[in-house]
Order: C-alpha cells, then structure tokens, then sequence
C-alpha cells in the first residue's frame, strides 16, 4: 500500500430506472454538478457499460474508460477526466457488457485501482443501464442510495414499479429515493409519486421516499444538443433551479458509517453482488 487508500465515508448513490430512456443520464449528471455547486467533491461513474454516454452528455470525448484500467493498459488515474463545476467523471468502458464477466484478476484490479485513487472523495454517483441487467443490480446493490427516475407515462410507472419488486424481493433492498423527471410542475411530481405509492404499497414491503420533481425544458435538450449539463449552460432554467433544489435534499442525506463508507469498499460489493448472481 502506497499510504493513499481512501479512509473517509463517502456517499454512493445509484441512479436506475426501468424504462430506459427517462432522464437518469441527465439526472447523475446534473446531481453530480450541482452538488460539486454545494462544495462537495463528486465524482460521477459511467456504469451504463455497454451504452454509457456521459462522456457525449458532458461533451468530455474520453479516450480511456475501464476497460483499459481492467486490461492492465493503464491506471484508474489516468481514466479520470475533469468534467465541468470540478466533477471527477469515469467514461463508460462500453463492450464490457457486464461485471459478472471479470475475471478475478480484473476484480482484484478494479478493487485495487479504486483504493489507490488518491483524491479525496465525498460522493460518487453512479449512472446506470436501464432496465434489470446484472451490472445494474449489482450497482444498486452496491450503493447506499437508490434513486429511482421516472416520467409520467405508463410504461414508465409499471417498469419502475417493476425494477423496485425485482431489487426488492430477489435482493433484499429496501429503501429507494424516487425522482420524478420531464412532469408539468411540482403537483404533477407528487401525483406521480404517488401513483407509484399505491401500487408498492399493496404488493412490497419497501419504502420509497420521494426526493422531487425536474420539470419538462426545453433548456435541458438545448443544453444536451450543446453537450453540456443545464445547471452549467442554463443554471436559470427551470430545471437547473429543480437539479440545485434535489441536491440540497441529497446533500443532507445521511453519510455511511465507516468502514463500509470507502470507495473501495463499494467495489468489493459491487464484485461480490455479480459472484452472487453468477453463483
Ligand atoms: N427534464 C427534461 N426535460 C426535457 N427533456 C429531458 C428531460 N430529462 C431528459 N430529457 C431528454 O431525454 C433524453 C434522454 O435522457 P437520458 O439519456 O438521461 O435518459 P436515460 O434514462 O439515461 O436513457 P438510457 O436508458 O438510454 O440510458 C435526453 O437526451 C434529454 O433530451
Ligand atoms: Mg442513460
């Protein structure tokens, strides 16, 4: 050990969803900017493996992801790139498909190279593949904090409800953070929720705590045509001053208790989430 293992709780929050397509992209990214405005140190992990786009959302045109870290070509140092507002940001290492496939020298790697990070961290919020495939799961799994996004439609409502049961009564999680994304207004948000309310509450024995609404704008697709977060390119838009609102909730969201609260830790659990399931 080089004397810089992380030793300091961080928060860990994974962002998922059922239906793809419904903002959590859009959600980790301005999270991350807007609680980097708060004064916390984020950094912001592609975990869409073989989709992820925050490198294209953030315009950030990353030559190095995961992938070259497991490979062995380079550091986790040297994957990390600046994103704007100070975040820290880990591309997607797309065709790795999933983390079950890592070898265990890929896993002790991952493990390892996270330890080493030398920079001090406070949250680090992870983006995820749509839907219930293995490597979301595992970083649910892995996370403190589950937020999950969904919109106003049909489809997104049943999937949501659909992702919670899965997580709920085949992994033991228990407590998820809803968001509400691309809804008319405030009341509209609430309705949603509890929409969502009603149908989990008949059937799971899970607690959902809603953390807010982001409302429709046209500011967020001009700023995503820009490949720039709204909070950076429009911090007036309304759902800039939504994402700042959201932060300052999640801002106060409890911390992890040591030791579990490390960076490294995380991916340990993340490992051995996939060994469970590939079990
Ligand atoms: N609040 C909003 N108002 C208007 N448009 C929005 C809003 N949120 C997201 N969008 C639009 O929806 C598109 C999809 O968002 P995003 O890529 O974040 O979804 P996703 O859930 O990550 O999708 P995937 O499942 O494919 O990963 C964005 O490109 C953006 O244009
Ligand atoms: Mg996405």
């Amino acid at each position: 050990m080089d004397g810089m293992t992380s030793v300091y709780p961080v928060q860990v929050i994974a962002v998922a969803s059922g239906k793809g397509g419904v903002g959590k992209s859009v959600v980790a990214v301005n999270l991350a900017l807007a609680l980097a405005g708060l004064g916390r140190r984020v950094m912001l992990l592609d975990g869409d493996l073989a989709m992820g786009n925050i490198d294209l959302l953030l315009g950030l045109g990353a030559e190095r992801t995961l992938a070259d870290v497991l490979a062995g070509t380079c550091e986790l140092g040297e994957v990390v790139v600046s994103g704007p507002g100070g975040i820290r940001v880990v591309p997607a290492a797309s065709g790795m498909r999933s983390m079950v496939r890592l070898s265990a020298r890929q896993q002790a790697g991952l493990i390892h190279a996270f330890g080493r990070l030398a920079e001090p961290l406070d949250v680090l919020v992870v983006d995820t593949a749509s839907g219930v495939d293995d490597s979301t799961v595992g970083f649910v799994r892995a996370a403190r904090e589950v937020l999950v996004v969904l919109c106003d439609e049909p489809a997104s409502i049943a999937d949501a409800y659909a992702l919670i049961g899965l997580l709920n009564r085949d992994y033991g999680v228990s407590r998820f953070r809803v968001l509400a994304n691309m809804v008319a207004g405030p009341r509209e948000g609430r309705e949603l929720f509890a929409k969502l309310l009603r149908l989990t509450e008949q059937f799971l024995a899970a607690t959902l705590q809603y953390v807010g609404a982001v409302p429709w704008d046209d500011n967020l697709r001009r700023a995503v045509q820009r490949q720039s977060a709204v909070c950076e390119a429009f911090p007036r838009a309304k759902s800039a001053l939504a994402f700042r609102a959201i932060a300052e909730k999640v801002d106060g969201w409890p911390l992890p208790a040591n030791p579990r609260g490390h960076v490294e830790f995380f991916v340990e659990r993340l490992i051995r989430a996939a060994q469970a399931k590939s079990a």
